[in-house]
Protein backbone atom coordinates (compact mmCIF):
# COMPACT_ATOMS: atom_id res chain seq x y z
CA UNK A 1 0.00 0.00 0.00
CA UNK A 2 3.32 2.31 0.54
CA UNK A 3 3.17 2.33 -3.47
CA UNK A 4 0.01 3.87 -3.49
CA UNK A 5 0.72 6.48 -1.02
CA UNK A 6 4.26 7.25 -3.14
CA UNK A 7 2.16 6.94 -6.11
CA UNK A 8 -0.16 9.97 -5.02
CA UNK A 9 2.66 11.88 -3.28
CA UNK A 10 4.33 11.84 -6.88
CA UNK A 11 1.21 12.77 -8.56
CA UNK A 12 0.61 15.87 -6.07
CA UNK A 13 3.81 17.36 -6.47
CA UNK A 14 4.20 16.74 -10.54
CA UNK A 15 0.54 18.50 -9.63
CA UNK A 16 1.68 21.70 -8.27
CA UNK A 17 4.73 22.17 -10.19
CA UNK A 18 2.34 21.62 -13.06
CA UNK A 19 0.18 24.68 -11.32
CA UNK A 20 2.71 27.36 -11.82
CA UNK A 21 2.08 27.87 -15.28
CA UNK A 22 -0.66 28.97 -17.33
CA UNK A 23 -0.36 26.74 -19.63
CA UNK A 24 0.03 23.32 -17.78
CA UNK A 25 -2.46 24.57 -14.82
CA UNK A 26 -5.61 22.97 -15.62
CA UNK A 27 -3.46 19.64 -16.03
CA UNK A 28 -1.97 20.27 -12.74
CA UNK A 29 -5.19 19.67 -11.30
CA UNK A 30 -6.22 16.63 -13.38
CA UNK A 31 -2.88 15.20 -11.44
CA UNK A 32 -3.52 16.32 -8.16
CA UNK A 33 -7.14 15.39 -8.53
CA UNK A 34 -5.93 11.83 -9.58
CA UNK A 35 -3.58 12.07 -6.82
CA UNK A 36 -6.98 12.42 -3.93
CA UNK A 37 -8.37 10.06 -5.29
CA UNK A 38 -5.71 7.26 -5.23
CA UNK A 39 -4.50 8.98 -1.74
CA UNK A 40 -8.65 7.88 -0.85
CA UNK A 41 -8.34 4.19 -2.44
CA UNK A 42 -5.28 3.85 -0.19
CA UNK A 43 -6.55 5.05 2.86
CA UNK A 44 -9.66 2.65 2.35
CA UNK A 45 -7.53 0.06 1.80
CA UNK A 46 -5.20 0.17 4.29
CA UNK A 47 -8.00 0.27 6.87
CA UNK A 48 -9.04 -3.10 8.80
CA UNK A 49 -12.47 -1.22 10.19
CA UNK A 50 -14.26 0.23 7.45
CA UNK A 51 -17.78 1.68 8.28
CA UNK A 52 -19.12 1.56 4.44
CA UNK A 53 -22.24 3.34 5.27
CA UNK A 54 -20.30 6.44 6.84
CA UNK A 55 -18.06 6.63 3.87
CA UNK A 56 -20.07 6.32 1.03
CA UNK A 57 -22.58 8.83 2.89
CA UNK A 58 -19.85 11.27 3.53
CA UNK A 59 -18.87 10.84 0.11
CA UNK A 60 -22.15 11.59 -1.48
CA UNK A 61 -23.12 14.55 0.63
CA UNK A 62 -19.64 16.46 0.33
CA UNK A 63 -19.37 15.14 -3.21
CA UNK A 64 -22.96 16.88 -3.91
CA UNK A 65 -21.79 19.96 -1.95
CA UNK A 66 -18.61 20.60 -3.46
CA UNK A 67 -20.11 19.70 -6.93
CA UNK A 68 -22.97 22.33 -5.90
CA UNK A 69 -21.09 25.22 -4.64
CA UNK A 70 -18.56 24.69 -7.44
CA UNK A 71 -21.21 25.11 -10.27
CA UNK A 72 -23.04 27.67 -8.51
CA UNK A 73 -20.29 29.99 -7.22
CA UNK A 74 -19.77 32.56 -10.03
CA UNK A 75 -16.41 33.77 -10.32
CA UNK A 76 -16.76 37.26 -8.42
CA UNK A 77 -17.16 34.98 -6.09
CA UNK A 78 -13.87 32.43 -6.47
CA UNK A 79 -12.39 34.35 -3.34
CA UNK A 80 -15.36 33.30 -0.72
CA UNK A 81 -15.09 30.04 -2.10
CA UNK A 82 -11.57 29.43 -1.56
CA UNK A 83 -11.61 31.34 1.67
CA UNK A 84 -14.43 28.70 2.74
CA UNK A 85 -12.80 25.69 1.60
CA UNK A 86 -9.55 26.47 3.74
CA UNK A 87 -11.43 26.16 6.84
CA UNK A 88 -12.71 23.61 6.31
CA UNK A 89 -9.81 21.73 5.62
CA UNK A 90 -8.64 22.94 9.11
CA UNK A 91 -11.24 21.69 10.48
CA UNK A 92 -11.15 18.26 8.93
CA UNK A 93 -7.49 18.30 10.48
CA UNK A 94 -8.56 19.30 14.10
CA UNK A 95 -11.04 16.67 14.05
CA UNK A 96 -9.07 13.84 12.79
CA UNK A 97 -6.83 14.88 15.64
CA UNK A 98 -9.65 14.78 18.21
CA UNK A 99 -11.18 11.56 16.39
CA UNK A 100 -7.67 9.81 17.16
CA UNK A 101 -7.31 11.03 20.71
CA UNK A 102 -10.82 10.10 21.58
CA UNK A 103 -10.83 6.41 20.00
CA UNK A 104 -7.39 5.86 21.01
CA UNK A 105 -7.18 2.24 22.96
CA UNK A 106 -4.16 2.91 24.85
CA UNK A 107 -5.39 6.82 25.92
CA UNK A 108 -8.50 4.37 27.68
CA UNK A 109 -6.38 2.61 30.28
CA UNK A 110 -5.85 3.69 33.59
CA UNK A 111 -3.39 6.63 34.47
CA UNK A 112 -2.79 7.35 30.70
CA UNK A 113 -2.07 10.68 28.90
CA UNK A 114 -1.25 11.88 25.39
CA UNK A 115 2.30 12.79 26.40
CA UNK A 116 2.78 9.50 27.51
CA UNK A 117 2.06 8.05 24.53
CA UNK A 118 5.21 9.71 23.36
CA UNK A 119 6.31 13.36 21.88
CA UNK A 120 4.86 13.58 18.68
CA UNK A 121 1.14 12.71 19.72
CA UNK A 122 1.98 15.04 22.49
CA UNK A 123 3.10 17.65 20.38
CA UNK A 124 1.09 17.35 17.11
CA UNK A 125 -2.37 16.49 19.00
CA UNK A 126 -2.91 20.50 20.34
CA UNK A 127 -1.05 22.25 17.47
CA UNK A 128 -3.63 20.14 14.85
CA UNK A 129 -6.52 21.20 16.66
CA UNK A 130 -5.41 24.61 17.66
CA UNK A 131 -4.57 25.63 14.05
CA UNK A 132 -7.33 23.78 12.36
CA UNK A 133 -9.78 25.73 14.37
CA UNK A 134 -8.17 28.78 14.28
CA UNK A 135 -8.07 28.57 10.26
CA UNK A 136 -11.47 27.27 10.24
CA UNK A 137 -13.11 30.51 12.17
CA UNK A 138 -10.37 33.11 10.73
CA UNK A 139 -11.95 31.59 7.13
CA UNK A 140 -15.01 32.53 7.70
CA UNK A 141 -13.97 35.78 9.22
CA UNK A 142 -12.12 36.47 5.84
CA UNK A 143 -15.10 35.07 3.88
CA UNK A 144 -17.22 37.70 5.38
CA UNK A 145 -15.22 40.45 5.00
CA UNK A 146 -14.49 39.44 1.10
CA UNK A 147 -18.07 39.39 0.71
CA UNK A 148 -18.31 43.31 2.01
CA UNK A 149 -19.39 42.40 5.52
CA UNK A 150 -17.41 45.24 7.82
CA UNK A 151 -16.19 42.84 10.72
CA UNK A 152 -13.97 45.49 13.03
CA UNK A 153 -12.16 44.55 15.87
CA UNK A 154 -13.32 45.60 19.56
CA UNK A 155 -9.64 46.78 20.80
CA UNK A 156 -7.16 48.94 18.78
CA UNK A 157 -2.81 48.92 19.35
CA UNK A 158 -1.57 47.63 22.06
CA UNK A 159 -4.78 46.24 23.51
CA UNK A 160 -5.09 44.33 20.78
CA UNK A 161 -1.99 42.38 20.74
CA UNK A 162 -2.19 41.93 24.56
CA UNK A 163 -5.50 40.72 23.75
CA UNK A 164 -4.07 38.04 21.60
CA UNK A 165 -1.75 37.47 23.63
CA UNK A 166 -3.67 36.15 26.21
CA UNK A 167 -5.83 34.14 24.16
CA UNK A 168 -3.00 32.39 23.03
CA UNK A 169 -1.61 31.85 26.51
CA UNK A 170 -4.37 30.54 27.16
CA UNK A 171 -4.54 28.00 24.30
CA UNK A 172 -1.36 26.83 25.22
CA UNK A 173 -2.24 26.14 29.40
CA UNK A 174 -5.03 24.11 27.65
CA UNK A 175 -3.44 22.29 25.41
CA UNK A 176 -0.45 21.93 28.37
CA UNK A 177 -3.74 20.17 30.29
CA UNK A 178 -4.77 18.55 27.69
CA UNK A 179 -1.74 16.01 27.01
CA UNK A 180 -1.07 15.71 31.10
CA UNK A 181 -4.45 14.78 32.43
CA UNK A 182 -5.38 11.36 33.00
CA UNK A 183 -9.08 11.16 33.57
CA UNK A 184 -10.84 10.64 30.39
CA UNK A 185 -13.69 13.45 31.47
CA UNK A 186 -11.05 16.40 31.66
CA UNK A 187 -9.34 15.06 28.52
CA UNK A 188 -12.72 15.76 26.69
CA UNK A 189 -12.91 19.33 28.54
CA UNK A 190 -9.66 20.24 27.18
CA UNK A 191 -10.85 19.25 23.92
CA UNK A 192 -13.85 21.00 23.92
CA UNK A 193 -11.89 24.05 25.81
CA UNK A 194 -8.96 24.41 23.58
CA UNK A 195 -11.19 24.02 20.54
CA UNK A 196 -13.02 27.14 21.43
CA UNK A 197 -10.63 29.21 22.53
CA UNK A 198 -8.88 28.68 18.93
CA UNK A 199 -11.36 29.17 16.71
CA UNK A 200 -12.25 32.53 19.04
CA UNK A 201 -8.62 33.45 18.33
CA UNK A 202 -9.04 33.12 14.69
CA UNK A 203 -12.21 35.37 14.27
CA UNK A 204 -10.28 37.87 16.21
CA UNK A 205 -7.02 37.52 14.16
CA UNK A 206 -8.54 38.20 11.21
CA UNK A 207 -10.80 40.70 12.24
CA UNK A 208 -8.76 43.93 11.81
CA UNK A 209 -7.45 43.09 8.80
CA UNK A 210 -8.61 45.29 5.98
CA UNK A 211 -11.11 43.56 3.06
CA UNK A 212 -9.07 43.96 0.32
CA UNK A 213 -6.22 42.52 2.35
CA UNK A 214 -8.17 39.20 3.09
CA UNK A 215 -6.21 37.54 -0.24
CA UNK A 216 -3.12 37.58 1.65
CA UNK A 217 -4.90 35.89 4.46
CA UNK A 218 -6.90 33.48 2.44
CA UNK A 219 -3.00 32.17 1.38
CA UNK A 220 -1.84 32.51 4.45
CA UNK A 221 -5.10 30.64 5.98
CA UNK A 222 -4.39 27.69 2.82
CA UNK A 223 -0.81 27.16 4.50
CA UNK A 224 -1.99 26.76 7.88
CA UNK A 225 -4.86 24.53 6.36
CA UNK A 226 -1.71 22.56 5.48
CA UNK A 227 0.70 22.60 8.49
CA UNK A 228 -2.80 21.80 10.31
CA UNK A 229 -3.07 18.72 8.03
CA UNK A 230 0.81 17.57 8.95
CA UNK A 231 0.38 17.85 12.37
CA UNK A 232 -2.89 15.29 11.87
CA UNK A 233 -0.89 13.13 9.76
CA UNK A 234 1.57 13.14 12.48
CA UNK A 235 -1.04 11.93 15.23
CA UNK A 236 -2.40 9.20 13.13
CA UNK A 237 1.17 8.43 11.49
CA UNK A 238 -0.04 8.99 8.07
CA UNK A 239 3.37 9.54 5.65
CA UNK A 240 1.26 10.86 3.04
CA UNK A 241 -0.90 12.88 4.97
CA UNK A 242 2.58 14.53 6.74
CA UNK A 243 3.74 15.58 2.97
CA UNK A 244 0.82 16.59 1.35
CA UNK A 245 -0.03 19.04 4.59
CA UNK A 246 3.63 19.99 4.26
CA UNK A 247 3.19 20.98 0.39
CA UNK A 248 0.46 22.52 0.98
CA UNK A 249 1.67 24.61 3.91
CA UNK A 250 5.16 25.81 2.11
CA UNK A 251 2.83 26.20 -1.15
CA UNK A 252 0.23 28.72 0.70
CA UNK A 253 3.48 30.62 2.39
CA UNK A 254 5.35 31.32 -0.58
CA UNK A 255 1.97 32.76 -2.18
CA UNK A 256 1.61 34.68 0.79
CA UNK A 257 5.23 35.85 0.39
CA UNK A 258 4.59 36.44 -3.42
CA UNK A 259 1.62 38.70 -3.48
CA UNK A 260 3.22 40.45 -0.05
CA UNK A 261 6.19 41.17 -2.54
CA UNK A 262 4.17 42.05 -5.76
CA UNK A 263 2.30 44.47 -3.16
CA UNK A 264 5.86 45.76 -2.14
CA UNK A 265 4.32 45.15 1.67
CA UNK A 266 5.69 42.77 4.06
CA UNK A 267 3.46 40.28 5.76
CA UNK A 268 3.86 41.70 9.16
CA UNK A 269 2.81 45.39 7.61
CA UNK A 270 -0.21 43.38 6.34
CA UNK A 271 -1.47 41.18 9.21
CA UNK A 272 -0.81 44.28 11.47
CA UNK A 273 -2.75 46.20 9.51
CA UNK A 274 -0.97 48.86 7.31
CA UNK A 275 -1.98 50.42 4.33
CA UNK A 276 -5.77 50.94 2.58
CA UNK A 277 -7.45 48.73 5.35
CA UNK A 278 -11.54 49.50 4.26
CA UNK A 279 -11.94 52.90 4.90
CA UNK A 280 -8.76 54.84 4.36
CA UNK A 281 -9.51 57.33 1.40
CA UNK A 282 -6.97 60.13 0.82
CA UNK A 283 -8.25 64.01 0.34
CA UNK A 284 -6.84 64.61 -2.90
CA UNK A 285 -8.33 60.97 -4.28
CA UNK A 286 -10.70 62.55 -6.84
CA UNK A 287 -8.68 65.99 -7.70
CA UNK A 288 -8.32 65.91 -11.06
CA UNK A 289 -7.39 68.70 -13.70
CA UNK A 290 -7.41 67.67 -17.43
CA UNK A 291 -9.35 64.60 -17.69
CA UNK A 292 -10.09 63.76 -20.84
CA UNK A 293 -13.36 62.01 -21.90
CA UNK A 294 -14.23 59.43 -24.45
CA UNK A 295 -17.46 56.90 -25.37
CA UNK A 296 -17.10 53.61 -27.64
CA UNK A 297 -17.23 56.11 -31.17
CA UNK A 298 -13.65 57.68 -30.45
CA UNK A 299 -12.13 54.44 -28.57
CA UNK A 300 -13.54 52.13 -31.80
CA UNK A 301 -11.84 55.27 -33.86
CA UNK A 302 -8.63 55.10 -31.85
CA UNK A 303 -8.50 51.59 -32.49
CA UNK A 304 -8.85 51.79 -36.33
CA UNK A 305 -5.46 53.07 -36.72
CA UNK A 306 -3.81 50.53 -33.93
CA UNK A 307 -1.64 48.03 -34.76
CA UNK A 308 -1.30 46.79 -31.68
CA UNK A 309 -3.39 46.84 -28.26
CA UNK A 310 -2.89 45.44 -24.73
CA UNK A 311 -5.39 44.78 -22.40
CA UNK A 312 -5.62 45.89 -18.70
CA UNK A 313 -7.84 43.63 -16.85
CA UNK A 314 -8.40 44.84 -13.00
CA UNK A 315 -11.12 43.82 -10.24
CA UNK A 316 -13.80 46.07 -11.97
CA UNK A 317 -13.58 43.59 -14.54
CA UNK A 318 -14.70 40.98 -12.62
CA UNK A 319 -17.34 42.74 -11.00
CA UNK A 320 -18.62 43.49 -14.56
CA UNK A 321 -18.18 40.46 -15.87
CA UNK A 322 -16.96 41.51 -18.66
CA UNK A 323 -14.63 38.70 -19.26
CA UNK A 324 -16.78 36.83 -22.11
CA UNK A 325 -17.06 40.62 -23.94
CA UNK A 326 -13.67 42.14 -23.57
CA UNK A 327 -12.71 38.58 -25.21
CA UNK A 328 -15.07 39.16 -28.09
CA UNK A 329 -13.65 42.44 -28.58
CA UNK A 330 -10.15 40.99 -29.09
CA UNK A 331 -11.17 38.37 -31.47
CA UNK A 332 -12.71 41.34 -33.29
CA UNK A 333 -9.06 43.28 -33.48
CA UNK A 334 -7.37 40.19 -33.93
CA UNK A 335 -9.15 39.49 -37.66
CA UNK A 336 -8.46 43.09 -38.40
CA UNK A 337 -4.64 41.62 -37.91
CA UNK A 338 -4.22 43.87 -34.34
CA UNK A 339 -1.26 42.22 -32.18
CA UNK A 340 -3.62 41.51 -29.51
CA UNK A 341 -2.34 40.74 -25.70
CA UNK A 342 -3.74 40.74 -22.03
CA UNK A 343 -1.16 42.30 -19.43
CA UNK A 344 -1.86 40.00 -16.11
CA UNK A 345 -0.62 42.15 -12.63
CA UNK A 346 0.07 39.26 -9.97
CA UNK A 347 -2.13 40.98 -7.58
CA UNK A 348 -5.27 42.38 -9.83
CA UNK A 349 -8.28 41.36 -8.59
CA UNK A 350 -9.04 40.09 -5.01
CA UNK A 351 -7.25 36.94 -5.55
CA UNK A 352 -3.75 35.11 -6.61
CA UNK A 353 -4.65 33.96 -10.47
CA UNK A 354 -8.47 36.20 -10.22
CA UNK A 355 -7.64 37.28 -13.91
CA UNK A 356 -6.46 34.09 -15.28
CA UNK A 357 -9.49 32.49 -13.94
CA UNK A 358 -11.80 34.71 -15.36
CA UNK A 359 -10.36 34.94 -18.98
CA UNK A 360 -9.87 31.26 -18.99
CA UNK A 361 -13.37 31.46 -18.27
CA UNK A 362 -14.04 33.13 -21.45
CA UNK A 363 -11.89 30.77 -23.24
CA UNK A 364 -8.97 33.52 -23.67
CA UNK A 365 -5.91 31.60 -25.19
CA UNK A 366 -3.24 31.32 -23.17
CA UNK A 367 -0.42 32.93 -25.28
CA UNK A 368 -2.39 36.21 -25.31
CA UNK A 369 -2.13 36.12 -21.22
CA UNK A 370 1.52 37.80 -20.56
CA UNK A 371 2.65 38.48 -16.79
CA UNK A 372 3.72 41.75 -16.08
CA UNK A 373 8.07 41.44 -16.27
CA UNK A 374 7.24 39.68 -19.40
CA UNK A 375 5.23 42.94 -21.04
CA UNK A 376 6.69 45.74 -19.01
CA UNK A 377 9.00 46.75 -21.70
CA UNK A 378 6.42 46.57 -24.59
CA UNK A 379 4.08 49.14 -23.70
CA UNK A 380 6.70 51.76 -25.09
CA UNK A 381 6.12 50.04 -28.71
CA UNK A 382 1.93 49.97 -27.69
CA UNK A 383 -0.35 51.74 -29.72
CA UNK A 384 -3.31 51.54 -27.39
CA UNK A 385 -3.17 50.14 -23.60
CA UNK A 386 -7.32 49.55 -22.10
CA UNK A 387 -7.53 49.26 -18.67
CA UNK A 388 -10.77 47.67 -18.09
CA UNK A 389 -11.47 47.98 -14.43
CA UNK A 390 -7.65 48.38 -12.81
CA UNK A 391 -6.71 51.34 -10.53
CA UNK A 392 -3.69 50.41 -8.76
CA UNK A 393 -1.75 48.41 -10.53
CA UNK A 394 -1.49 51.00 -13.17
CA UNK A 395 -1.16 54.00 -10.80
CA UNK A 396 2.08 55.50 -11.81
CA UNK A 397 2.36 56.97 -8.34
CA UNK A 398 4.32 53.60 -6.97
CA UNK A 399 7.41 55.42 -8.86
CA UNK A 400 7.39 57.90 -6.25
CA UNK A 401 10.09 56.93 -3.12
CA UNK A 402 6.90 57.78 -1.23
CA UNK A 403 2.96 57.02 -0.23
CA UNK A 404 1.09 54.21 0.27
CA UNK A 405 1.45 52.31 -3.13
CA UNK A 406 5.83 53.48 -3.32
CA UNK A 407 7.46 51.02 -4.72
CA UNK A 408 4.61 49.00 -5.60
CA UNK A 409 6.10 47.04 -8.89
CA UNK A 410 3.08 48.36 -11.79
CA UNK A 411 2.35 47.62 -15.31
CA UNK A 412 4.07 50.33 -17.21
CA UNK A 413 0.55 51.58 -19.15
CA UNK A 414 1.22 55.09 -19.80
CA UNK A 415 4.49 54.41 -21.59
CA UNK A 416 1.85 53.61 -24.34
CA UNK A 417 0.96 55.66 -26.92
CA UNK A 418 -2.76 56.05 -25.69
CA UNK A 419 -4.41 55.12 -22.82
CA UNK A 420 -7.66 54.12 -22.32
CA UNK A 421 -8.98 54.00 -19.28
CA UNK A 422 -12.76 51.95 -18.44
CA UNK A 423 -14.21 53.04 -15.10
CA UNK A 424 -17.22 54.04 -13.76
CA UNK A 425 -16.45 56.96 -11.82
CA UNK A 426 -12.40 58.73 -10.85
CA UNK A 427 -13.18 57.30 -7.10
CA UNK A 428 -10.07 55.50 -6.35
CA UNK A 429 -8.96 52.37 -6.40
CA UNK A 430 -8.06 49.56 -3.15
CA UNK A 431 -5.33 52.12 -1.94
CA UNK A 432 -7.42 55.31 -1.82
CA UNK A 433 -5.32 57.30 -3.90
CA UNK A 434 -5.23 59.78 -6.83
CA UNK A 435 -4.23 58.07 -10.05
CA UNK A 436 -1.84 60.97 -12.22
CA UNK A 437 -2.66 58.41 -14.90
CA UNK A 438 -6.11 59.92 -15.35
CA UNK A 439 -4.69 63.46 -15.83
CA UNK A 440 -1.80 62.12 -18.49
CA UNK A 441 -2.05 63.85 -22.28
CA UNK A 442 -2.41 60.38 -24.15
CA UNK A 443 -4.99 59.15 -21.85
CA UNK A 444 -9.00 58.73 -22.11
CA UNK A 445 -11.56 57.96 -19.58
CA UNK A 446 -14.54 55.86 -20.28
CA UNK A 447 -16.69 56.47 -17.40
CA UNK A 448 -19.21 53.29 -17.52
CA UNK A 449 -19.56 50.21 -16.01
CA UNK A 450 -16.63 47.82 -17.85
CA UNK A 451 -19.17 45.62 -19.70
CA UNK A 452 -21.44 48.41 -21.03
CA UNK A 453 -18.23 50.66 -22.69
CA UNK A 454 -16.75 47.18 -24.15
CA UNK A 455 -20.37 46.21 -25.39
CA UNK A 456 -20.11 49.49 -26.77
CA UNK A 457 -16.83 49.23 -28.65
CA UNK A 458 -17.79 45.60 -30.13
CA UNK A 459 -20.56 47.76 -31.42
CA UNK A 460 -18.22 50.20 -32.84
CA UNK A 461 -15.43 48.22 -34.34
CA UNK A 462 -17.97 45.83 -36.16
CA UNK A 463 -19.26 48.98 -37.88
CA UNK A 464 -15.55 50.43 -38.61
P1 LIG B 1 -8.49 48.35 -7.70
O1 LIG B 1 -7.30 49.19 -7.44
O2 LIG B 1 -9.33 47.94 -6.56
O3 LIG B 1 -9.40 49.17 -8.76
C1 LIG B 1 -10.49 48.58 -9.35
C2 LIG B 1 -11.26 49.67 -10.09
O4 LIG B 1 -12.32 49.03 -10.76
C3 LIG B 1 -11.87 50.68 -9.17
O5 LIG B 1 -11.15 51.88 -9.18
C4 LIG B 1 -13.31 50.88 -9.70
O6 LIG B 1 -13.48 52.22 -10.11
C5 LIG B 1 -13.34 49.97 -10.92
N1 LIG B 1 -14.60 49.24 -11.04
C6 LIG B 1 -15.29 48.61 -10.08
N2 LIG B 1 -16.41 48.08 -10.59
C7 LIG B 1 -16.41 48.37 -11.91
C8 LIG B 1 -17.30 48.11 -12.97
N3 LIG B 1 -18.45 47.43 -12.79
N4 LIG B 1 -16.97 48.55 -14.21
C9 LIG B 1 -15.84 49.26 -14.42
N5 LIG B 1 -14.97 49.55 -13.44
C10 LIG B 1 -15.25 49.11 -12.20
O7 LIG B 1 -8.15 47.03 -8.51
P2 LIG B 1 -6.81 46.51 -9.17
O8 LIG B 1 -6.17 47.56 -10.01
O9 LIG B 1 -7.16 45.21 -9.75
O10 LIG B 1 -5.82 46.34 -7.95
C11 LIG B 1 -6.00 45.38 -7.00
C12 LIG B 1 -5.70 45.96 -5.62
O11 LIG B 1 -6.03 44.98 -4.63
C13 LIG B 1 -4.24 46.30 -5.46
O12 LIG B 1 -4.09 47.42 -4.65
C14 LIG B 1 -3.72 45.13 -4.75
O13 LIG B 1 -2.57 45.37 -3.99
C15 LIG B 1 -4.90 44.77 -3.86
N6 LIG B 1 -4.76 43.39 -3.43
C16 LIG B 1 -4.85 42.40 -4.34
C17 LIG B 1 -4.58 41.11 -3.92
C18 LIG B 1 -4.68 40.00 -4.90
S1 LIG B 1 -4.04 38.60 -4.54
N7 LIG B 1 -5.26 40.15 -6.04
C19 LIG B 1 -4.25 40.86 -2.61
C20 LIG B 1 -4.24 41.90 -1.71
C21 LIG B 1 -4.47 43.17 -2.15
P3 LIG B 1 -14.98 52.84 -10.19
O14 LIG B 1 -15.57 52.67 -8.86
O15 LIG B 1 -14.73 54.26 -10.58
O16 LIG B 1 -15.69 52.11 -11.26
Amino acid sequence: MEYLYLLATLLFVFGIKRLTSIRTCSQGNRLSELGMLVAIIAALLISDSINWTVIIAGVVVGGGVGLFLAKRTPTTKMPELVAALNGFGGVASALVAIGSVLTDSKLAEAGATISGLGVVPAIATPIAILIGMVTLTGSFVAYGKLSGKKLSHPFSGGARHAFHAVLGLGAIAIAAWMVTTESSGQLITAIILLSILAAVLGVFLVMPIGGADMPVVVSLLNSYSGIAGAFAGLVIQNPLLIVVGAMVGAAGLILTQIMCKAMNRSLSNVLLGGMGGDEAVAEDARDYKSIKQAGPEEIAMVLDGAASVIFVPGYGLAVAQAQHVVRELADLLIARDVNVRFAIHPVAGRMPGHMNVLLAESDVPYDLLWEMERINGDFKNTDVAIIVGANDVVNPAAREPTGPIAGMPILDVDHARTVVVIKRSLSPGYAGIKNPLFDNDNTLMVFSDAKEALEGMVREVKDL
